[in-house]
């Protein structure tokens, strides 16, 4: 029988807060005690394709089912986008007949969403112009470790309203952080993510506020996060941009208006000196590579989750 849509992960909206909650349990078991999960997805295959370039995501979707017991596939799709050589529902339909779940990386949100809508197996969002779940799962989990919880937490974004700032949004409000996004004019969130966003902080008790301000927004922040003002498939606007986001740089000056104990976060890659300099990349405060790593953990639960290969799970909705 056709699979039930929560089960697959192309937006951070595709959990309820409670799925949520569960998730970053498991990821913390999982990291705490990898050796309990070596066979959890025994034989399990799972393929990639990615439209766009990758480091972090490819090698840490083809670790996690490897040490899971797993297997991966890698298509590498830059040369030529999904649904061109033939449609996305019948490369669904060859796909589900060998594969135990699929993970995307692609320009088109709706390329990910069609291809879940006709397919009987899990699809994984692994970037696509709208979101970046996968990323902000792992960046909170970042958090819980470094501050026990994300609940209350004051959380800053500073730079484009992009895929990585819709799926941290969405991720703090399910987990009742503040969160705070600091944009230039023309560069804020989608509305229909502020919308969302809001929609379920005020279930968690958290909260979200968009504004232009990045020194107002930094102020009191327990963790500052920025990523990069041109982002794949927008290269072509590099050189406009640039001047724009200029007074969104992270630097050392705007840290110091953060707390004294907040962290700074990125997704990387980053252009180094130009959303942030290397004193704050490169510092004390700095969790990129904690983040990087812990891609790895989240990504081993989310494979747990929707492959129902978890010894604790609550993702009861989906069975
Ligand atoms: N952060 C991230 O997704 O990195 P890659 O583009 O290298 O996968
Ligand atoms: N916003 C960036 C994230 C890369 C991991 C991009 O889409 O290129």
């Amino acid at each position: 029988s056709k699979r039930l849509s929560g089960r697959d992960l192309c937006s951070i909206a595709d959990l309820t807060v409670e799925e949520m909650a569960a998730l970053m349990e498991l990821a913390h078991a999982v990291k705490a005690n990898p050796e309990d999960f070596r066979h959890a997805l025994d034989a399990r295959q799972m393929v990639m394709f990615f439209e766009k370039a990758s480091l972090r995501t490819r090698l840490t979707f083809e670790t996690a089912i490897n040490t899971l017991g797993g297997n991966a596939i890698f298509v590498d799709q830059t040369q030529s986008p999904l649904g061109e050589r033939e449609s996305l529902s019948d490369m669904a339909h060859n796909i589900e007949r060998w594969m135990a779940i699929m993970v995307l990386r692609t320009y088109a949100h709706d390329t990910i969403t069609e291809i879940a809508a006709c397919s009987k197996i899990p699809v994984i969002n692994a970037l696509s112009d709208l979101e970046h779940p996968c990323q902000a799962i792992a960046d909170f989990f970042t958090l819980e470790e470094r501050f026990g919880s994300a609940e209350g937490l004051h959380f800053t974004y500073v730079g484009d309203g992009n895929n990585v700032c819709h799926s941290l949004m969405l991720t703090a409000a399910q987990l009742g952080a503040h969160c705070t996004v600091a944009t230039p004019k023309g560069f804020a969130p989608k509305l229909e993510i502020i919308h969302k966003a809001i929609e379920i902080a005020e279930t968690t008790g958290g909260s979200i506020t968009l504004m232009h301000d990045p020194v107002k927004a930094v102020t009191g922040a327990d963790a500052v996060y920025t990523d990069v003002c041109t982002s794949m498939g927008f290269e072509h606007e590099a050189t406009k941009r640039a001047p724009i986001f200029k007074p969104y740089q992270v630097n050392e000056g705007l840290m110091a208006h953060a707390q004294a104990d907040a962290v700074f976060m990125h997704c990387l890659p980053a252009h180094r000196n130009a959303e942030v300099t290397d004193a704050v990349l490169d510092g004390p405060q700095s969790l990129v590579f904690d983040q990087a790593e812990n891609r790895m953990h989240a990504q081993k639960a989310i494979l747990l989750m929707l492959l129902g290969g978890a010894k604790r799970t609550t993702n009861s909705r989906n069975r």
